[in-house]
């Protein structure tokens, strides 16, 4: 028999230890992450700023939870303290509903106890239901269980379809500008994220010609944010049946992420891609955050939609992949008990979004209004969600401004006003532009522009 003891080559016995901690060089882990915490001009200022003392007022979150939300917090309260008393505190385990874990007074027989109805799972499915009615009602896109693997928000969903999905050297492939979150991860999986245009001029719209020009050997799938972040474009159900012809064309799946889909100004929700395709194997990712807004209670999901089964291995490495990834979903227990009562209430939910969607109109009503009286700004409507993506025509080559960053930084030393530089959402649309959030009440908008007019007026001279 081979002796399982370490040869003398393997051990430090009279060797130096290096001097490291595990790794000698910088990771791609490391390198990917340092694209986000990347020092820049605009953080200098910024903090500059902070350290005199002043007050800056930043349109830079994307987090709609100062609208009040459609549960309120004693109600909350209640479905957590309920779902705890009635002792819904054990793992949910496995991402396929006949697994579950017993609590651990049980351990001895445990193995007899995978699928017990007395686990949490039934709240598992029962949430899984809530999704698939809400996703057929909308967007009469039909789901089964089998098809929803719950995740713990919209981003872990993305993360484990790319844990699932992404060799190194790997390409993505989507209209920009897009959320910048999908650049990011892509690199910290060694893979790429290629992007197409989008025309500006035509209501953000995907140049789906361009998309197609650019899928080479290498590209794993097409990726939309529809409705997008950051231009607040809605797709035309036109462009998105044409990314269906190329993405059956090329064999590649499409992944979507609706998670503002009833966000939307004009017209009563964006078109999921699903809804369209009859054999092109979709991933949609959509959560509770937005609809909701809910952002902290970190409930999201992914949707496969794939009727004649083309992509099995994607399934099955996602059933994998989600389970080590911490039981399943690691959605706490309690939360998907209140989660489940959520999209249970489901008609009003869908009259609570769309409150919040007329209310967000009026304000990107007002901000469009300003920005037309600002000189040189420009800014294409956004038709959903909470962004607006705006060009200042004095950023670039030999003009005032070399980079968004360093308007960006005049703009908060002079007048404590910030937004997100707008290459972080395009390398090659996004240049110029910077992203603002419309969330805040018009009062705090109205502070806001006359700032920014104020700024422009004196730069235009
Ligand atoms: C396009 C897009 N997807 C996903 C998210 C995050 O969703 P979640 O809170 O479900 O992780 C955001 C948040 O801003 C977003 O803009």
């Amino acid at each position: 028999m081979e002796s399982t003891m370490l040869k003398k080559s393997e051990t430090y016995d009279n060797v130096k230890v290096p001097d490291r901690w595990g790794v000698e060089e910088e990771t791609t882990k490391v390198s990917s992450t340092r694209l986000i915490t990347r020092e820049t001009v605009l953080q200098q200022a910024t903090q500059e700023v902070l350290k005199q003392g002043k007050k800056v007022i930043a349109l830079v979150g994307g987090d709609p939870t100062r609208f009040p939300p459609l549960f309120p917090a004693d109600s909350v309260i209640k479905y957590l303290a309920e779902a705890a008393i009635d002792g819904w505190n054990m793992y949910i385990s496995g991402a396929r509903p006949q697994r579950g874990y017993k609590p651990s007074d049980d351990l001895y027989e445990a193995g007899m106890y995978w699928g017990h109805p007395d686990t949490g799972t039934p709240w598992r499915d029962a949430l899984i239901q809530e999704i698939i009615r809400r996703e057929k009602v909308i967007h009469k896109v039909y789901y089964t269980a089998k098809d929803i693997f719950l995740q713990p928000g919209t981003t872990q969903a993305m993360n484990q379809l790319y844990l699932a999905l992404l060799d190194p050297g790997d390409v993505l492939l989507g209209p920009e500008p897009t959320y910048q979150q999908y650049f990011f991860y892509a690199k910290y999986f060694k893979a790429d994220f290629e992007t197409s245009l989008s025309f500006e001029e035509d209501r953000w719209q995907p140049d789906v010609e361009d998309l197609r020009k650019r899928i080479t050997k290498k590209t794993k799938a097409i990726l939309i944010v529809n409705p997008n972040n950051p231009t607040g474009a809605v797709y035309d159900e036109k462009n998105l049946e044409k990314i269906v012809n190329i993405a059956g064309e090329y064999k590649l799946p499409i992944i979507s992420d609706e998670i503002y889909d009833c966000l939307t100004f004009d017209v009563p929700h964006s078109t999921s891609i699903a809804s369209i395709s009859k054999d092109v194997p979709v991933l949609t990712m959509n959560g509770m955050s937005k609809f909701f807004a809910v952002t902290g209670w970190r409930v999201g999901y992914l949707a496969i939609h794939d009727p004649e089964d083309k992509i099995p291995h994607i399934r099955k490495t996602l059933e994998i992949t989600t389970h080590i990834a911490g039981d399943a979903h690691a959605i706490a227990t309690p939360v998907i008990v209140a989660a489940t009562r959520a999209y249970k209430d489901w008609d009003k939910s869908l009259e609570h979004c769309k409150w919040m969607a007329k209310e967000l109109k009026k304000r990107r009503d007002y901000i469009m209004e300003r920005i037309d009286d600002i000189p040189g700004i420009k800014c294409t409507k956004p038709e959903g969600a909470f962004y607006a993506f705006p060009r200042v025509e004095s950023i670039g080559k030999n003009k005032k401004w070399p980079s968004e960053e360093h308007f960006l930084a005049d703009l908060i030393k002079e007048e404590q006003i910030t937004f997100v530089a707008g290459s972080n959402w395009g390398p090659k649309q996004g240049f110029a532009h910077f992203r603002l959030v419309f969330l805040p009440k018009i009062e705090v908008l109205k502070e806001v522009f006359d700032r920014l007019e104020r700024f422009m007026k004196k730069h235009s001279k």
